[in-house]
């Protein structure tokens, strides 16, 4: 194998704000794995909503730790060097990897946790491996928070049969075309739940043709209220919209019913509070992702065989990801948006 080039192309921001046009691009030093660290010649990236809000600086003063700052954390490639400790990898390997907080997706090359890292079969492309790192495990926590407890293949009827006996039934996605959105209606399905979803009208089929049973279009007044056609209380909603209220989801929940909000404002936060220490049978939960190795295997596995699809919005060149920024930030993503750095992509 070649080694790696001496520098590489990058796109960085060296302060917070600037949106799109605060992305330069650069020719730096490709970077070093430190112990514990893979470096890849990286083949696509994705991009998250945290990746712009970080430079936005919503998570001011955590992140980023210092600038100029080469951001997206998502990322698929080939393994070119090993830090010191690495054993489970070897040069050559198509992987997919993690980098969070430190980033480094928008570049040639990038270092990344081996203990984040996991193997790519050939049936995966790049472009898929790339998009389930943060989204998927995102879907796949929500789910579990939500009580679920086995994906198994389920019954996949629609009927709920499938679920776990003690776990939720019936499950609303919010935003369910969005990227984390689009996975957890196939998640769902897979662990056999009955899926109601929302998201905009031109995304309707879509969403159906993910295996959910019902989908609303968001912007009608039922949509709005999340009120599902059949009627159906939620036993557990994973809420990956924004700005919904705790007085939307109060009439449309089961009994016992849990919403887990990957979105949480300070309201939310204070309502979720309040119902932990009333012992509400109705909770909210937000939930922040923490990244596990063996969930991102299984979402491979998901992918390899077929099971788990990933939507992709579109693929934008290196050269052209401050577009691929810009429509991140407008908010209208239907699956992933992905980089892909041979440079073909458009
Ligand atoms: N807590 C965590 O650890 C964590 C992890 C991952 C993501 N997140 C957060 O989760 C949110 C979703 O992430 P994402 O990657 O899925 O975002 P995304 O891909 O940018 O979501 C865009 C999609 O959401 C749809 N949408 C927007 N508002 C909607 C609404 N009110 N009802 C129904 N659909 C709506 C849009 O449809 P239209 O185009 O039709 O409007 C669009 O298809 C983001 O705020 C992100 O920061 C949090």
């Amino acid at each position: 194998m070649a080694a790696p080039k001496k520098t590489m192309r990058a796109l960085r921001y060296d302060k917070y704000g600037g949106g799109a046009e605060g992305l330069k691009h650069v020719e730096v030093p490709v970077p070093s794995p430190s112990k514990g660290e893979v470096l890849l010649k990286l083949e696509a990236a994705s991009i998250n909503p945290i990746d712009w809000k970080i430079q936005k600086g919503m998570v001011r003063p955590f992140l980023p730790r210092k600038f100029p700052f080469i951001p997206v954390g998502d990322m698929s490639g080939e393994v070119v060097e090993l830090g010191s400790g690495v054993t489970d990898f070897k040069p050559g390997d198509k992987v997919i990897s993690i980098s969070f907080p430190n980033g480094g997706g928008l570049a040639e090359y990038a270092v990344a946790p081996a203990s984040l890292t996991v193997a790519r079969p050939p049936e995966v492309s790049a472009a898929e491996g790339a998009s389930l790192p943060t989204a998927a495990s995102t879907a796949l926590q929500q789910l579990k928070a939500a009580g679920v407890s086995s994906f198994d293949g389920g019954s996949g009827s629609g009927s709920g049969s499938g679920a776990d006996s003690d776990g939720p039934k019936n499950v609303l996605v919010t935003a369910a075309s969005g990227g984390v959105g689009h996975y957890a209606v196939q998640l769902a399905k897979l662990a056999g739940l009955r899926v109601t979803a929302t998201c905009g009208a031109r995304n309707l089929g879509l969403v159906a043709g993910l295996g959910a049973d019902e989908v609303l279009d968001y912007k009608t007044p039922e949509g709005a209220r999340l009120l599902s056609p059949s009627g159906t209380r939620y036993d557990a909603v994973a809420h990956c919209a924004t700005g919904t209220p705790w007085s939307v989801f109060a009439p449309v929940l089961a009994d016992r019913a849990t919403v887990v909000d990957v979105t949480p404002g300070v309201a939310a936060a204070a309502k979720s509070f309040l119902q932990k220490v009333t012992f509400s049978r109705k909770r909210l939960v937000p939930l922040v992702l923490i990244p596990k190795k063996e969930e991102m295997e299984w979402l491979v596995e998901m992918t390899r065989q077929g099971k788990l699809r990933t939507v992709v919005d579109s693929r934008y060149s290196l050269s052209r990801a401050q577009e691929v920024w810009a429509k991140s930030i407008d908010g209208h993503a239907t699956g992933k948006i992905v980089v892909e750095m041979g440079g073909a992509a458009e």
